[in-house]
């Protein structure tokens, strides 16, 4: 690379700045300089995930994605590396809607929307990593995003969606947190006495309350999640 030039990736796009203020954060810079203005900025500290993006980088010679607060990225922070924001994955007017943003909609899982775009990114920076997560991987992967209206139940049954098994229960991974791993009560129904009858998991079940849990919303209709349609990594940057 030219030392003098700061050159990165967004959305497939390349980026060339020879002067940018080195104390500007990238949600600044994409939201003020690009106008993807779809990464919202909520705290601008750190605390509320609503600027969440992906950066994906060349380390040991493999691809690595990973999800961010674009608020506490110093835009030099990104210097060789290839940003993905919600503008890159999908959208309603330009192209079809990328699965994550699919299910999110059809659940429900978005109201005032502030939140949305970084509850979306997290998702999809896990599914990039690891195309077939468990509930306790999404729980880890959505651990920094907050939404103020939807009460979380209808974004966790739609993200639950790629957690689902052939048989229709729930992927739950050993360490999740119970020692009875897909046993857990938390997954299973009740009976009337509340005690756990052992039943089949409902998928998008999320545990937390003892009653019976009645999906909320029908996700079968939904494309299934393809790694293959995703944009390539851009090849100037495995050079480096
Ligand atoms: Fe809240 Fe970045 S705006 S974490
Ligand atoms: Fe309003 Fe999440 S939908 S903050």
């Amino acid at each position: 690379y030219d030392a003098t030039k700061l050159v990165f990736y967004v959305n497939g796009k390349r980026v060339e700045e020879t002067d940018v203020d080195p104390k500007m954060t990238l949600a600044t810079y994409l939201r003020d300089k690009l106008k993807l203005t779809g990464t919202k900025i909520g705290c601008n500290e750190g605390g509320c995930g609503a600027c969440t993006i992906m950066v994906s980088h060349v380390e040991d010679g493999e691809i690595k994605h990973f999800s961010a607060n674009s608020c506490l990225m110093p835009i030099c922070g990104v210097f060789g590396k290839a940003v993905t924001t919600v503008e890159g994955i999908g959208s309603v007017a330009k192209n079809r809607l990328h699965p994550v943003q699919e299910r999110l909609a059809k659940a429900h899982g978005s109201q005032c929307g502030f939140c949305t775009s970084g509850f979306v990114m997290a998702m999809y920076a896990l599914l990039r990593n690891n195309p077939n997560p468990t509930v306790s991987d999404i729980n880890l992967g959505l651990q920094g995003n907050l939404c103020r209206c939807t009460g979380y139940r209808p974004i966790l049954e739609a993200f639950y969606s790629f957690a689902v098994n052939e048989n229709g229960t729930l992927k739950v991974s050993e360490d999740n947190g119970c020692g009875m791993g897909e046993n857990c009560c938390k997954l299973k129904k009740k009976d009337e006495n509340g005690i756990c009858g052992g039943e089949e998991t409902t998928p998008g079940y999320t545990g937390g309350d003892r009653k019976r849990k009645i999906q909320l919303s029908d996700l079968s209709d939904c494309k299934p999640y393809d790694p293959t349609q995703e944009l390539i990594f851009p090849p100037e940057l495995k050079l480096h």
